[in-house]
């Protein structure tokens, strides 16, 4: 470990700080370090290894697709990307899809396609897009700029023009923001790494009807909610619209990066040849874990289990809450959940949790994220939940 540690300070940017642990392998909800300890895990690569790690299926298709063909470029076809392609399509908007490799790349993609409609339809000032406060859309410069959190934003100024913020869920602002100079509005249906705060069916539908009065494009970056996590195949499903462009990445490959963009029909040949590419996006071997992964996820009783594996998380935290003082409020949908504390202890409580080999990750000082697998089973979720009591009932004593 020391070694490794002393590797990464030497070549590795350091971006990202780590927490002190290295893992070797993968299986269902545990992650494995070189000792062969498990660590029951919670933030399953953040909403990527969804379905569990190493998922045989997801395993099978990929070590078929490598062993036959891995990359052709995006100048042939391949069957893959067109049967994901056709997956995602049909279980979603209807449209069509340009695969890409990441999130913040599902985004840019997305943003062209919106700032190049709203050219085509409002001519050169129809390009402003509006975003909210507390969102995350990416770290790439025109995602940073759609990610209203200042700090994040402020060492890379100046950003793009053209970019709006107003705070989530609230209507009003959304109205006196808007005109026809928008050509999109920008939405996380629950805001993930912002500290997971659900939309409401208010501001959703309040999004929609204005997006439609303005001739902009209402565009969900699902990045973090699509594919299963929420309890619903896709997080719009839970309000009462439809978005006309929705972003989907990380869950997507099941482990592999792959990243999409959906247009819905009438937004599907926006972007045509020569406007918008990727070298690897769509390549066969992560386009073959997409369809792996979809089949999963389309299996009979798969989401419904989902859903009540989401209950009982939610119920197990709710009792939590309502036991101490330690929890201020539990926000999230489905298996995506967050508990604010009422003091900044999330950090060390995620510190606490990995020495007992249970990983959870922290949003903020105060806010905890819960990001189990898909796959969970209940007394995982009495484990995790049972040590934060404890955590928490021992700080306050
Ligand atoms: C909602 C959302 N959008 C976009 C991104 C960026 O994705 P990536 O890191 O794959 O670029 C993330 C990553 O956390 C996300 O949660």
């Amino acid at each position: 470990m020391e070694d490794l540690v002393e590797k990464y300070e030497r070549y590795v940017m350091p971006t990202y700080a780590r927490q002190p642990v290295a893992f070797t392998r993968g299986e269902g909800c545990y992650l494995y370090d070189a000792d062969g300890n498990a660590y029951l895990d919670f933030v399953t690569g953040l909403s990527v290894n969804n379905l569990g790690h190493c998922h045989p299926a997801v395993v099978a298709a990929i070590r078929e697709q490598a062993a036959r063909l891995s990359h052709t470029s995006n100048l042939y076809y391949t069957e893959p990307a067109a049967e994901l392609a056709r997956l995602v399509s049909e279980n979603s908007l209807g449209g069509k899809v340009f695969f890409s490799n990441s999130g913040a790349e599902a985004n840019e993609c997305a943003i062209k396609l919106a700032r190049k409609h709203g050219r085509d339809t409002g001519g050169e000032g129809k390009h402003r897009i509006i975003a909210l406060e507390g969102g995350f859309h990416g770290r790439t410069l025109a995602t940073l700029t759609a990610t209203a959190q200042p700090e994040k934003q402020e060492p890379f100024r100046p950003l793009l023009s053209g970019f709006t913020y107003v705070p989530r869920n609230d209507v009003a602002a959304l109205e006196s923001a808007m005109d026809d100079d928008v050509c999109a509005v920008l939405v996380e249906p629950v805001q993930g790494e912002g500290g997971v705060y659900p939309v409401t069916r208010e501001f959703a539908a309040a999004a929609r009807g204005l997006c439609d009065r303005h001739g902009a494009l209402l565009v969900f970056d699902e990045v973090q909610t699509g594919l299963g996590r929420t309890g619903k195949l896709f997080a719009y499903q839970h309000t009462d619209v439809t978005p006309d462009v929705m972003t989907l990445a990380k869950s997507l490959g099941g482990g592999l990066p792959i990243g999409a963009t959906v247009a819905a029909p009438t937004y599907a040949d926006v972007l045509t040849a020569g406007l918008h590419g990727s070298t690897f996006g769509g390549g066969p071997v992560a386009a073959a874990a997409g369809v792996a992964v979809f089949e999963q996820l389309l299996a009979p009783g798969f989401l419904e289990q989902v859903v009540a594996r989401g209950d009982y998380l939610r119920q197990r935290l709710d009792e939590l809450a309502a036991a101490t003082e330690a929890v201020v409020e539990v926000r999230g949908l489905g298996l995506m959940a967050a508990l604010e504390l009422a003091e900044e202890k999330a950090a060390a409580l995620v510190s606490a949790a990995l020495a007992e080999r249970i990983i959870l990750n922290n949003t903020s000082p105060a806010t905890v994220r819960f990001l189990p697998p898909l796959i969970v089973e209940e007394g995982m979720i009495d484990r995790v939940v049972e040590f934060v009591q404890a955590f928490l009932e021992e700080e306050d004593s």
